[in-house]
């Protein structure tokens, strides 16, 4: 028998199911939030403020739950899910409010962690269960989380991409000097044998990026355009960035906005590639782990790092053409802000 609470859970579970012709049939998206770095142990008020912002999608980039293990039993990642299931916020979130999830270290299991993690199996079953992926879930069919959704009607579709930064990645390369500025703990490696996504990812993001939509949002966990760090990012592998940004310009996507996590620091970022539109980040981080004494020196950065609790939004005013990037404090309230025209990203008016 059903209670209130199994049937919301179910409604939600039905906002998870894989792209279908009723997800083109629904109404066009205009307020998404996101957010990333929750650690279940500490508060996390931020919920309220979210939930007040009535986005109509969440996505949960990335560091979901703390729940780093080293064991099969994944005790600790078991653990942080069941402790996350106990926050009202979170749960109310999870239980009204459509949404998506990829993961970052900690919900994957093991800090900066990559493809040679011996336990990702485990993590993958526990964050398909979390997340109430349903039997049939193309995810179960194939290596990693990535996935990906089409929202709206034709003219005004969203394209969520769900990047897995996790599974299939290389190892990365240690710093010469950890703890320098710019050099904390990796330095690019220009080896062309290593991978972020894995092959198989990549000839899948080539043919999701060529599907039609106006609007696309690439969920990456970690940061994309962001210089000046030697935290993880995709300038540790600068020949896979190179191989995004060519990927985005070939498939002739246009409207590419890129959303990312995992620093304990909020920022907004642009970059122009050659041959290709300005490229937008927001990295929204974290929404209750915080890194107060964050230092960046960009430069791709616009304004500066927002370093409190945070959640990113993304608000698409169709009629204007216009898209908002912003990130908005524990109260609700906008910290940072750009906003963008249609034009700017290669969409025709
Ligand atoms: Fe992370």
């Amino acid at each position: 028998m059903f209670n209130r609470r199994t049937l919301a859970q179910l409604m939600a579970a039905a906002a998870l199911a894989p792209v279908s012709a009723g997800a083109e049939g629904r109404p066009p998206l205009s307020r998404i939030a996101f957010g990333s770095c929750a650690d279940q142990v500490k508060p996390q008020p931020i919920w309220d403020a979210i939930l007040a912002y009535k986005p109509e999608l969440f996505i949960f980039a990335g560091d979901n739950v703390y729940g780093d293990f080293h064991t099969e039993d994944a005790s600790h990642l078991k653990r942080a899910y069941a402790m996350a299931e106990d926050i009202a916020g979170y749960s109310k979130l999870r239980n009204t409010v459509d949404h998506l999830a990829v993961w970052d270290d900690h919900d994957y299991g093991i800090n900066d962690g990559g493809g040679d993690f011996p336990h990702k199996a485990v993590a993958k079953e526990l964050f398909l269960k979390f997340w109430k992926a349903p039997a049939n879930d193309i995810r179960r069919t194939r290596e990693g989380i990535y996935d990906s959704r089409i929202i709206g009607p034709p003219g005004m579709r969203v394209q969520i991409v769900l990047l897995d930064l996790r599974w299939f990645r290389s190892p990365l390369k240690a710093s010469d000097q950890r703890g320098a500025p710019g050099k904390e703990r990796y330095v690019p490696d220009p080896d062309p044998a290593k991978t972020m996504l894995g092959p198989v990812q990549w000839a899948w993001l080539a043919g999701e990026l060529r599907k039609p939509a106006e609007i696309r949002l690439i969920v990456s966990s970690t940061q994309v355009l962001a210089e000046g760090h030697g935290w993880e990012r995709w300038g540790n592998m600068p020949l896979e960035r190179q191989k995004l940004y060519d990927t985005i310009r070939d498939s002739g996507a246009k409207g590419v906005v890129l959303l990312s996590g995992d620093r304990h620091v909020g920022a907004l970022y642009r970059e122009t590639p050659p041959g290709l539109y300005p490229l937008y980040e927001v990295t929204s981080s974290g929404l209750n782990m915080v890194f107060w004494a964050a230092k960046e020196p960009g430069p791709n950065r616009l304004g500066a790092l927002y370093p409190a609790a945070n959640f990113g939004v993304v608000e698409i005013d169709w009629p204007q053409h216009k898209i908002m990037l912003a990130l908005r404090d524990k109260e609700g309230n906008t910290r940072r802000s750009a906003v963008l025209s249609f034009d700017e990203l290669g969409l025709a008016q």
